[in-house]
Parts: structure tokens; sequence; C-alpha cells
């Protein structure tokens, strides 16, 4: 089922089973690259038609027994679903936590009508047109100007005074990359509460920076923990030995403080990021930096064609939102990296555009712009940011991290 993700029907989120085992400490990733290679022969061997990473499914479960459990998560949540509705307590909930169920008279198969037309969340529905909600599910227009009103009358809209802001932003925290006119750039580091998303052409050093960052981060916050979702099997346990090292922190402390976890497609990835949450609340694991890398690929892979493109736009705005909302309920710096396509119509300046569109443009709070320099160093330029202006600044990767380079 795994291999044929562009077949298959809409993110179910309930698939926690699965990805229970889904985040490795690095250390492990360390010792287990040595057996990769056996394991990866006899995996493609086996796989031919189908070549997933099957390290990141644990061998103690099966292909058949995680559908086994998915179809039992899937029943489960659904009778989950019809209780809470009868027990609904809409009122007490933020409208954050408000999902589809809540709003009353809306059932199993009315939410899966919503959902497949985009209104996935009662925010989609409080700003929709009765005549879009009864084209997309059928129901009539009276129920559909409830259900508006409903979600309507249920959203907080959030307004708070700017001294309240301001006390929230002194929880900010920075994490350095290592080179300060780099840090500077961005206001003393990447920020924790904020998605910063770096795009560039390949080898700009998007993965190098995300890597940096993991072992800046366990430098200035050592009871922290770092997650990376590797998209790209790119991530290198070697490189933040000798990234921790460059430093002067302790490697092996440092791979037992960052978690990976291997996304195989797209819809896994936004599902490992949802697990992130978990980490958080339920395991108790306090996570500062959150690494996905690439954000986009997966998505760029299976979605190909104009008519796929309001469908990628869809899940790649709902991933955005799981990761704002990770940034913002939890304090954590998200680091996303994301490719670049051509532009052929441009003839002037850069003809590079980043992926993913102004879906991604808007969810990220800081852009950066990585280029290859000259003599080999890199050039980032942030291009939207907050509060900071424009700017650009060169650097070099080194065996160590980051340095700083001036011509
Ligand atoms: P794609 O993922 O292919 O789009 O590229 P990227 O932007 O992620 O590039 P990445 O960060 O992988 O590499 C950027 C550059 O860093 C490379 O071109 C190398 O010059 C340098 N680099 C990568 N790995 C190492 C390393 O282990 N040591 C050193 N010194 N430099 C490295
Ligand atoms: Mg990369």
């Amino acid at each position: 089922m795994f291999s044929e993700s562009s077949a298959r029907p809409e993110f179910e989120p309930i698939n926690s089973e699965a990805v229970e085992i889904a985040f490795d400490n690095a250390e492990s990733t360390a010792k287990k690259s040595k057996k990769a290679k056996l394991i990866d022969k006899k995996t493609t061997e086996k796989l031919t038609e189908r070549p997933v990473d099957m390290t990141f499914v644990d061998a103690k479960i099966s292909d058949a027994k995680i559908e086994a459990k998915i179809a039992e998560k899937i029943a489960e949540s659904k009778t989950e679903s019809k209780v809470d509705k009868t027990e609904a307590k809409p009122a007490a909930k933020s409208v954050a936590d408000l999902t589809l169920y809540d709003i009353p008279g809306v059932g199993a198969t009315t939410a899966e009508k919503l959902a497949e037309a985009g209104f996935d969340t009662p925010i989609g529905i409080a700003v929709a047109t009765p005549g879009e909600l009864v084209e997309a599910t059928g129901m009539s227009e009276v129920v559909a100007r409830k259900m508006i009103n409903f979600c309507r009358q249920n959203m907080s809209m959030g307004f708070e005074n700017g001294d309240t802001i301001l006390e929230r932003r002194k929880t900010v925290q920075k994490i350095s990359t290592g080179v300060k006119p780099f840090d500077d750039l961005l206001g003393g580091g990447m920020e924790t509460g904020a998605i910063t998303e770096c795009f560039g052409e390949f080898g700009s050093s998007k993965t190098q920076i995300g890597h940096v960052l993991c072992v800046q981060m366990l430098k200035a916050y050592p009871d922290s923990y770092a997650v990376y979702v590797d998209t790209e099997k790119t991530f290198r346990p070697e490189r933040i030995i000798e990234l921790a090292r460059g430093i002067g922190i302790d490697p092996e402390f440092a791979l037992q403080h960052i978690k990976v976890a291997k996304a195989y497609n797209s819809d896994h990835q936004m599902l490992l990021v949802e697990k992130v949450e978990e980490l958080i609340t339920k395991q108790k694991i306090p996570v500062k930096l959150l690494v996905v890398d690439s954000l986009t690929a997966h998505f760029r892979a299976e979605f190909v064609g104009r008519g796929t493109l309001a469908t990628r736009q869809q899940k790649l705005n709902k991933h955005m939102h799981s990761m704002s909302k990770i940034a913002d309920l939890y304090n954590v710096c998200v680091y996303v990296t994301n490719q670049v396509m051509a532009k052929p119509d441009q003839f002037f300046g850069d003809p590079t555009q980043a992926i993913g569109g102004h879906i991604v443009a808007h969810a990220s709070t800081f852009r950066l712009y990585l280029r290859k320099g000259k003599k080999g160093c890199r050039v980032a330029k942030l291009i939207d940011s907050p509060n900071m202006p424009d700017g650009e600044v060169a650097y070099m990767v080194t065996t160590e991290g980051l340095m700083e380079v001036s011509f």
C-alpha cells in the first residue's frame, strides 16, 4: 500500500501506531548505517518494484500488520468521532481545537465530503459561502447556513494587545548558524516560534544548514532535542559527529539528542510532523528544533502536472499549518528546505523560483534564498522577514561548520 502513494485516497491523520517507531536517535542511525548497505541490498532485491526505505519501518512491524493497524485506527477514530459528537462541548474548545465533528449535524459522511472539497477545518467553513457547502455535500442551504453560523460564533477572533505579544516575544529563543553576520541577518539567529525556509539549487547548502542547526541548538540548549524529518535520505550522523566536534560538544551526546525519521512519501511526511506534537506532549520530549529536509521534494515528485496542482497546494497548506502550530504552541524553531525550479519566461535577474508557490512563501516567517558564490562560498539572501531588513551574507561550508568569509 505504501508504494501506491499517488493512487491513495486522502491522507488519514490516524496512522499513529505505524509511526510510533518512527523517530530514531541519530546515534542508532549511525550504528545502523554500518549494516545499512547489506540490508538495503537485500530489501531492494525483494522489493524491486517498490523502492521504499524499509529501514524506517521497524522490522518488528510488517506492512500487512501496519495496514491492519491503520484499518483498526480508522474504525476507532470513526467511533471516537461519533462519541465526540454526542458529547460535543464546542464552547470549551478553542477554534484551533475544533474539528468538523464538533459542528452539530456533521457525521462521518458529511465530514468526508467536506474534507474532500477542501473544507477540512471549521475555520474553512466559517469563511465559506452556503452555496459552496451545498455544492460540496448536497446538504440543504438552511443546514449550510446553520453550520457556517455555528463556526463563526465559535471562532474567537484572537485579538491581543501589542504588549501581550511583546511579552510573548520574550520567550523567543535564537539558534545560531555559527556565522555572526548570518545570525545578524536574522536578528540573532533562527527563531523559535517561527518557520524559516531556505530555498536554493542543489548544493547550495540547505542540508548542511539543517545539520549545523542541530548541533548549534544542542550547544546552546543542551536539555533540548532536535527532530529531523529526512525526505531525501541525506541526514548523515557522520556529519553530525564532525560538526559537533567542530563546535566542541560531545558527538555522542549530539547524536542521542537528535531524533531522525525518514519520510518515504508526502503523506508520511505530514504524519511525521503531526507526530512531533505527540513527542512533545505525550512523551515529554523538549523539542526545540524541527528540521524538514526537504519540505517539497515528495510533493513535487508525487503531484505532476497542472491537474494535480490544487490538491498539492491544499496538502502543502495543511502541512505548513501543522508546522506553524508546532512552532507557535511549543516554541519550536522550524527549519524547512525547499528546491527551486527554472522560470523559463524570466529574462532578467535570477531565473529561479521556489517550489510551493504562495502557500509556502506565506507560511514561512523567514525566507532565505541560498546560492553558490565566488570561490566555493555560499550566499544567503534574506528575502522575507517580519522585522529584519533584507540583506546578504557569504559563508563557507567546512568540515567544522559554517565559516564566515569576507571578500
Ligand atoms: P540538494 O539537497 O541537492 O538540493 O542540495 P543542498 O542545498 O542540500 O546542498 P548540501 O547542503 O547537501 O551541500 C552543500 C555543499 O556543502 C556541498 O556542495 C559541499 O560543498 C558542502 N558539503 C557537503 N557535505 C560536506 C561535508 O561533509 N564536509 C564539507 N566540508 N563540506 C560539505
Ligand atoms: Mg539537501
